[in-house]
């Protein structure tokens, strides 16, 4: 099975266009890092995940400048890590700095600082973007209350939010509170998250003739989530991105969504 087609995407508001699959990086650093973010550029992949907090940003930077590739065709997400509340700015230019990049396409507030929603962080968060450091600045591991309360102080909801997902972890309703809000969710952890052995993911995969990450993966793509598999194995890292050769049946997508039952 080889990955035929160009991977489909979708647009947050403001514009940015997300592969539905991307590249985790966290926890790899030095060395295995860029090893591992230039074999996925290579594979494919031009959705990178970092975050200041990975200390692998200028990794990160480093196989984006030798991918060759066009920075327009790169979508580079990187976090603004909790205990830097406050120090936004500095932060975001840190980020920069290590990336080599003028801009990153997504600045996201990486955990909800002291678990509070915090607008102030929010806000430094659009100012950062209309100046221009970040196409586009959302948040992760956010509640819907949270969501809700940036929107109500700042009249921006952000467009997406970066969760741990998966199948097993399937919430209907929350998917109809983001959807609701037009808020993209973006899954993290989609692997790890999901019992690879469960025999309802084996017998679909052997039907396939795929691996269980890759349903898990193809899973995600179908239901418009964004995913964000990590591997450092060259080979697992194109298997995780090679999920546009086939594609899940009604039946086959409502057992994989009752796993989270
Ligand atoms: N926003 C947040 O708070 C947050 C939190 C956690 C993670 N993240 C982001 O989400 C990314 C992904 O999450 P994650 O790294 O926690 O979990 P993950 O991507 O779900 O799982 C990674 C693990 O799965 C293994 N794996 C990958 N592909 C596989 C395959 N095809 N078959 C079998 N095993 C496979 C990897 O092993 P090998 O590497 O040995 O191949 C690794 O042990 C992170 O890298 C990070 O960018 C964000």
């Amino acid at each position: 099975m080889s990955a035929t087609g160009t991977m489909p995407t979708v647009t947050l508001r403001g514009g940015l266009q997300m592969p539905l699959v991307g590249f985790g990086t966290w926890p790899m650093t030095g060395r295995e890092a860029g090893r591992a973010v230039s074999e996925a550029l290579e594979a494919g992949y031009r959705l990178i995940d970092t975050a200041t907090m990975y200390r692998n940003e200028r990794e990160v930077g480093r196989a984006i400048r030798d991918s060759g590739l066009r920075r327009d065709q790169l979508v580079i997400t990187t976090k603004l890590p909790q205990e830097r509340a406050g120090r936004e700015r500095e932060t975001i230019e840190a980020s920069l700095e290590a990336l080599g990049l003028e801009q990153v396409d997504l600045w996201l507030i990486h955990w909800p600082p002291g678990g509070d929603a915090r607008p102030d962080t929010w806000a430094e968060l659009l100012r950062a973007r209309d100046d221009g450091l970040a196409h586009t600045v959302g948040v992760s591991n956010y509640s819907i209350a949270q969501l809700d309360e940036l929107q109500h102080t700042s009249g921006e909801m952000p467009p997406i939010d970066q969760i741990p997902w998966g199948p097993s972890l399937l919430d209907q309703r929350l998917v109809a509170e983001l959807a609701e809000r037009a808020v993209v969710l973006e899954s993290y952890s989609p692997i790890k998250n999901t019992n690879l052995r469960d025999p309802v993911l084996t017998a679909i995969a052997a039907r396939h003739g795929v691996t269980a990450a890759q349903v898990v993966v193809r899973w995600h793509l179908q239901h418009g989530f964004v995913a964000i598999p990590k591997s450092s194995t060259r080979s697992r890292i194109a298997e995780n991105l090679d999920v546009l050769g086939f594609s899940l049946d009604p039946e086959e997508l409502r057992r994989l969504d009752a796993l989270g039952r």
